[in-house]
């Protein structure tokens, strides 16, 4: 099918190069020139795994192509999703401007039918919105359009594959001619007909389930997945803090807790909170739709702010230990939001370095793929080539981002680069009994039993 995307950030390039690896004729548009020119040499201007091998296949096959022009994007194409940002307004609404243009301009483009399909996070009841703007704006009578409501559950490190094999599909719309050409778009990924670019022997042995709905409906079941899973991370985080003060470790509670199969064990790592592009955001909107239909949403209001209490806290764990923090320099590990992304929105990294700067300290930092966005952002944050630069002179190491390779560190050269073996291990993610065992000193997040004791050899 001719499929085009509006919008080639991290959900944009995803889609296009996902639909275009299934099979698909799409087309990219952005109206940043400088994104497209880089995406035309056959460069990413995003770090995500699989993702650059994907853009370059399909373009070389024909199949993929970028543009500036929304008329290249909407004329013969009957499907184009919408992957503009959806930015949060100071009274935490989603803006929905950028939906709104591009909206417009696909109708006044379009030269046959269209299904236009919301994948930005948007508030419910976009779907109306968009169905109205696009009568408004039909560049002539009879064009038909359709409405979709197709949110994505894709998480950055990971997009590629969350994108090719979902857990589920879900389709909100408003006519059976909408669903049709939505099954038909999706059915190669349904159905696992395309070759996996992630584990090239992978095989599916499951339809992935499809779940087709009317669009407020859908357009909910985005918030509401989102919003229960900080859910589930601000209550681990509280189950951490009660840890900490009773003696317990939040690494066995979650573990006992998870292994019960109605729980489940993800998205309850405890650490620096919640950070990215989504699900501040979402829960933000979330409390506001809820506000509008006259419900105050305090349960997810309390989600936000404790999450916001995160970095602070560490920031009150490292003054107990070192008592001024002013002067002192702090090496962070990692910067990004998440591991696997150079992604530095709402980075709960970010926002413990300028906490620390705000407090005298001195800051710097390593991040495997975010160094020079994370500058960008807080320039007084000294973007160090390498985790052993970042741990020279400090008398803290904080690790903030859990990249796996942190957990493959020469920790004996790290120790000798400090000036004191302080490491705040902010994701729970490194094994504290080694570093103990190694002379450092370890503080977790939740950790509230004591590492075991150095073991003495004969
Ligand atoms: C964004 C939102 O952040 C997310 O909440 C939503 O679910 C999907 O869209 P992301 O892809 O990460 O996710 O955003 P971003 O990386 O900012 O990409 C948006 C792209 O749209 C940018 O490349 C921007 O140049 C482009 N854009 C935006 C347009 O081409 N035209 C516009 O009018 C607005
Ligand atoms: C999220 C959703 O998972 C995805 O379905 C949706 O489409 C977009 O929003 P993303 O923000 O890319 O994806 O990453 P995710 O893996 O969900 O992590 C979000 C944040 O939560 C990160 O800062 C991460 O470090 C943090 N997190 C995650 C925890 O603190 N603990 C956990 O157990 C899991």
């Amino acid at each position: 099918m001719r499929v085009s995307v509006i919008g080639t950030g991290y959900v944009g390039l995803v889609t296009g190069a996902c639909l275009a690896a299934v099979g698909h004729d799409v087309v990219a548009m952005d109206d940043n020139p400088a994104k497209i020119a880089v995406l035309r040499e056959g460069r990413l201007p995003i770090y995500e795994p699989h993702l650059a091998e994907l853009v370059a296949q399909t373009t070389r096959a024909g199949r993929l192509r970028f543009t500036t022009d929304v008329a290249a994007a909407a004329q013969g194409v009957a499907v184009s999703f919408i992957c503009v940002n959806t930015p949060p307004r100071p009274d935490g609404d989603a803006d929905l401007r950028y939906v709104e243009g591009a909206t417009r301009r696909l109708a006044e483009h379009a030269t046959g039918d269209l299904l236009l399909v919301e994948k930005s996070t948007v508030p419910v009841q976009t779907g109306q919105w968009i169905q109205k703007t696009l009568a408004l704006y039909a560049a002539r009578p009879g064009l038909t359009f359709d409405v979709a409501s197709n949110p994505e559950f894709t998480r950055e490190g990971m997009a590629v594959e969350d994108f090719l094999h979902p857990d589920r599909l879900v389709l909100g719309v408003a006519s059976p001619r909408a669903e049709a050409c939505l099954r038909a778009l999706y059915a190669p990924i349904v159905e696992g007909r395309f070759a996996c670019p992630v584990h090239p022997d992978c095989r599916v042995d499951r339809a992935v389930p499809v779940l087709v709905t009317d669009l407020a409906s859908a357009e909910l079941i985005k918030h509401a997945a989102n919003s229960f899973l900080a859910l589930k991370i601000a209550f681990a985080n509280a189950v951490a803090d009660v840890c900490e003060a009773a003696g317990a470790d939040i690494l066995e509670v979650v573990k006992g807790v998870g292994l019960d199969k109605r729980i489940g064990r993800a998205f309850l790592n405890a650490g620096l909170g919640f950070g990215g592009s989504c699900f501040p955001k979402d829960l933000r909107a979330f409390v506001k739709i809820a506000e509008r239909t006259g419900y105050d949403f305090t349960l997810l209001k309390e989600v936000t702010r404790l999450n916001g209490a995160r970095q602070a806290q560490v920031v009150e764990k490292l003054r107990r230990a070192l008592w001024i923090l002013e002067g002192k320099r702090i090496g962070l590990l990692g910067l990004a939001f998440k591991p696997h992304t150079d992604d530095i929105r709402e980075a709960p990294a970010l926002a413990l370095a300028q906490r620390l700067l705000a407090e005298g300290a001195q800051v710097q930092g390593y991040d495997p793929q975010a160094g020079a966005k994370a500058h960008e952002a807080v320039p007084a944050l000294t973007v160090c080539p390498d985790p052993y630069a970042a741990a020279e002179g400090a008398e803290a190491l904080v690790l903030c981002t859990e990249w796996p390779e942190f957990a493959a560190l020469d920790f004996a050269r790290l120790k000798a680069a400090m000036v004191r073996p302080l490491l705040l291990d902010g994701r729970n993610a490194l094994d504290r009994d080694t570093l103990t065992a190694l002379g450092f000193e370890v503080l977790g997040i939740g950790r509230g039993r004591p590492p075991l004791p150095p073991t003495r050899t004969p």
